[in-house]
């Protein structure tokens, strides 16, 4: 429709993806075949049928479980690139993506080979399109604190390679406070601060994200709602939350995307942006869920008022963003 390529075609950029949530079922069957890895799925269709998920941890479960494909510094640049395609053809500009290094060094992966293949992607992205790319080390919350801390160590040598440090993984249970002397030093590396909070945890979590980890956007962020008095704070902070419509969705945060409370945080001054999280898992990329929006209803200069939002809560610096609007 006139509609969906409107939203395409609005220049944005994509702030809370995964790249390992952009790995398609297909992609993940040939890289096990290629990579001799076995997986216990009886075909596509088999593999196909397991994408219906109770809450964010069954969702976990096949995500991590599809991860062990990923072997080669190939795969990740292959995986990069089908990636920044999809982001290019959605009109994103530039992209801040999350990468999970504990679980593929867990998988018996070498950091350097997992940072190089994704350095290969984005190359290879900034050649065909233009598009710009930059790496967000994510921390999985739900292994130990010393498993973060040895991230970092692995990260270290090069962290100038690397935007920003965030949070992922089951969040019940495991609140930002735990991260505290995390974000300390990788802030001391020059890194910027984000975190997921307030998906499926509490607003406390969000409290504790700006007050303990000292962090520049929140990630999800959608239960705020609950706390009036800090959405009025990141409102006047102008601190970013990079929602997830079709993700909050799927995995059952909200009954209906029309209960993604976009509308109620924009008409507060929140600086709300749009994002696909784990397009491969949640049905759509960045620009499906800008058009799943508009089928609830929100208007098109909203949703352009979003797509702004997006290049000035990115981490490029004024002239990036300049070059943008
Ligand atoms: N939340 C928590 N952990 C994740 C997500 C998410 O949306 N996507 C990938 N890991
Ligand atoms: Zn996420």
């Amino acid at each position: 429709t006139r509609t969906a390529q409107a939203l395409r075609t609005l220049p944005k950029t994509e702030l809370h993806l995964h790249i390992e949530g952009t790995l398609e079922p297909e992609l993940a069957l040939r890289l096990a075949e290629r990579n001799g890895v076995t997986l216990p799925f009886d075909g596509l269709d088999d593999l196909r049928s397991r994408y219906h998920f109770a809450d964010l941890q069954s969702f976990l479960d096949l995500y991590y479980q599809l991860m062990s494909v990923l072997r080669t510094r190939e795969d990740f640049a292959d995986l990069m690139f089908a990636y920044l395609t999809h982001a290019h053809e959605d009109g994103v500009r530039r992209a801040e993506i999350f990468f999970d290094p504990q679980v593929h060094m867990n998988n018996g992966l070498d950091y350097n080979l997992v940072l190089d293949g994704l350095q290969d992607g984005i190359a290879r992205g900034r050649d065909a399109y233009g598009i710009d790319a930059a790496l967000i080390l994510s921390v999985v919350r739900d292994l130990p604190v010393e498993s973060a801390q040895a991230l970092l160590d692995a990260a270290a040598p090069r962290a100038s390679e690397l935007l920003a440090i965030g949070l992922d993984s089951a969040e019940v249970g495991y609140p930002p406070e735990l991260f505290e002397q995390v974000y300390e030093r990788a802030a001391g590396m020059g890194l910027h601060l984000v975190a997921h909070a307030g998906e499926e945890g509490p607003a406390e979590y969000i409290r504790q994200a700006l007050d303990v980890l000292h962090v520049e956007r929140i990630d999800h962020g959608v239960r705020i709602v609950d706390d009036p008095a800090l959405v009025q704070r990141v409102a006047a902070e102008g601190i970013g939350l990079t929602v997830c419509p079709l993700s909050n969705l799927r995995l059952q945060v909200v009954d209906d995307v029309a209960n993604v409370p976009i509308r109620q945080l924009l008409d507060a001054g929140v600086r709300v942006t749009v994002n696909s999280d784990d397009p491969a898992y949640f049905g759509g990329y960045i620009a499906r869920n800008y058009t799943a929006l508009a089928e609830t209803g929100l208007p098109v200069t909203a949703l352009a008022t979003i797509a702004g939002n997006s290049i000035e809560a990115c981490f490029a610096p004024e002239e990036g963003k300049a070059a943008m609007r």
